[in-house]
C-alpha cells in the first residue's frame, strides 16, 4: 500500500508538445482516484508517467516515500491494466496469471495460492484451464485483472480497462471493480473519458482538459460545485444548459438578462459573489434537472418561457428539448406526464439554488458555487 504524489508534473513530447502541464495531486493510501476528461487531454500520459512508461519531463512523482522519476517500471511496485489487455493466447488462464510470478521466481506453492485466491475473488476459478480464445470479453478482462492482482502491487493503474466491453458488461464490471477495491483497499489510479464511470468509481475525481487539471474533488462536490464552465459541461449525465447574458442590478436586486430572451431574478445569496461583476457578460449554467414546469405559485422572474420541440419519456422523468426564441437550445428534465405539450410555449421554473453563474469563456470560473476549498482557504 502506498500514497502517490505528483508535484509540478509536466510532459513535453518532441521538445515542443506540452501534453501535460503542472499537475499537483496527492493520492492517499487506499484511495480510488479517477482521471477523467475528453480524449487527448493528457490522462494516459499522466498515468504512463506514474507507471514509468513515459519519461517525466518536469516535476517529481513519488510512490510511498520514494521519488520514482528514475526508477524502472518493474521496480515501482505497480500493476497496470489497459484497454487492450493482451493475454498470451497460447497460455491457459492459470498460466497467464502465474507467468509474471514465475519470471520473478516465486515458489510454486506461493504462486498457486495467489492465482487461486485471485481467481476465486474474480469468479473465474472454473476457467483456469481454458485458453483466452475460449473466453468472453468480460472473462478476458477479469483474467487481465487477475494478472494484476496476483502481483499484490502497492498501486493499481487502470487505463480505460472497460472500454472494449459492451454497455451492460461495462456497468456490471464497474460495480465489481468497486467491490474489489473495497476488499483489497489497494491505492488505485484509474483513467477514463466516461464521466459516469468516473462518478461511480472515484473516491475523488480529477477533471482534466488540455493537459491541465481543472478540478480535484469528490464526485458529488464536482457535480454540485463545478470549478468552471468546462467542468459543469463535462460532468453530469445530461449536459448543463448555458445562457449568455449581462448582470444587471436594480432596486437592490441582481438580474441575469439574456437579451430579449429572459430576465431572471437572482437570489440574495448570490449578491456578494456577483457584486464586482455588474454590467459584465456572464453565463448562466443550469442542469436539465434544475428545471421544472412552472406552477402558479412560482415567482414570475424565476421562470423562463421556452418553445418545446420534442419530449422523450424516461419513465419517472421526461427529457424535453426546448428552444429560446433566439434558437438557444435547452434540455429540461421534468416529472413525466402523458399530455405534455409539444410545439408550444411552456413556462419552466429554475430552481435557483442549483443555478450557476460563470465568468465568460470555456474555462470561466464558477462565481456563485465555487469549490469549497476556494470558499475556505487552507490559511483560515
Ligand atoms: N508519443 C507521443 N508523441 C507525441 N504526442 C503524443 C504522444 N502521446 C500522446 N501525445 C499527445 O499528447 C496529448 C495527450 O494524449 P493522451 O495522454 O493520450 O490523452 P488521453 O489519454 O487523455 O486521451 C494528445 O494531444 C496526444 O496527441
Ligand atoms: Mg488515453
Amino acid at each position: 500500500m502506498a500514497q502517490v504524489t505528483l508535484k509540478n508534473v509536466a510532459k513535453v513530447y518532441d521538445k515542443k508538445i506540452r501534453a501535460v502541464e503542472d499537475v499537483n495531486i496527492q493520492i492517499t493510501d487506499g484511495e480510488f482516484l479517477v482521471f477523467v476528461g475528453p480524449s487527448g487531454c493528457g490522462k494516459s500520459t499522466t498515468l504512463r508517467m506514474i507507471a514509468g512508461l513515459e519519461e517525466i519531463s518536469e516535476g517529481t512523482i513519488s510512490i510511498g516515500d520514494h521519488v520514482v522519476n528514475d526508477v524502472h517500471p518493474k521496480d515501482r511496485d505497480i500493476a497496470m491494466v489497459f484497454q487492450n489487455y493482451a493475454l498470451y493466447p497460447h497460455m491457459t488462464v492459470y498460466k497467464n496469471m502465474a507467468f509474471g510470478l514465475m519470471l520473478r521466481k516465486l515458489p510454486r506453492e506461493k504462486i498457486d495460492k495467489l492465482v487461486r485466491d485471485a481467481a476465486k475473488l474474480l469468479d473465474i476459478a472454473h476457467l483456469l484451464d481454458r485458453k483466452p480464445k475460449a473466453l468472453s470479453g468480460g472473462q478476458r478482462q477479469r483474467v487481465a485483472l487477475g494478472r494484476a492482482i496476483v502481483r499484490e502491487p502497492a498501486v493499481f493503474l487502470f487505463d480505460e480497462p472497460l472500454s472494449n466491453l459492451d454497455a451492460k458488461l461495462r456497468a456490471t464490471t464497474r460495480t465489481e471493480l468497486k467491490k474489489l477495491h473495497a476488499r483489497l483497499k489497494t491505492t488505485t489510479i484509474y483513467v477514463t473519458h466516461d464521466q459516469i464511470e468516473a462518478m461511480t468509481l472515484g473516491d475523488r475525481i480529477v477533471v482534466m482538459s488540455d493537459g491541465r487539471v481543472q478540478q480535484i474533488d469528490t464526485p458529488l462536490n464536482v457535480y454540485k460545485r463545478p470549478a468552471n464552465r468546462f467542468v459543469g459541461a463535462f460532468v453530469g449525465a445530461t449536459p448543463m444548459n448555458f445562457l449568455e447574458g449581462i448582470l444587471e442590478s436594480a432596486d437592490g436586486r441582481f438580474f441575469f438578462v439574456a437579451g430579449e430572451t429572459a430576465r431572471i431574478a437572482l437570489p440574495a445569496e448570490f449578491s456578494s459573489a456577483l457584486a464586482d461583476h455588474i454590467g459584465n457578460t456572464l453565463s448562466l449554467g443550469f442542469r436539465p434537472s434544475a428545471m421544472r414546469e412552472a406552477s402558479p405559485a412560482d415567482p414570475q422572474d424565476e421562470r423562463i418561457t421556452l418553445r418545446t420541440i420534442l419530449v422523450e419519456p424516461l419513465g419517472k422523468n421526461a427529457d424535453v428539448s426546448c428552444e429560446f426564441p433566439d434558437g438557444t437550445h435547452v434540455l429540461a428534465r421534468i416529472d413525466a406526464r402523458e399530455d405534455f405539450p409539444v410545439n408550444a410555449d411552456v413556462q419552466f421554473t429554475l430552481e435557483m439554488k442549483h443555478v450557476h453563474i460563470f465568468e465568460p469563456g470555456e474555462f470561466g470560473a464558477n462565481l456563485v458555487h465555487p469549490p469549497a476549498d476556494i470558499l475556505a482557504p487552507a490559511a483560515v
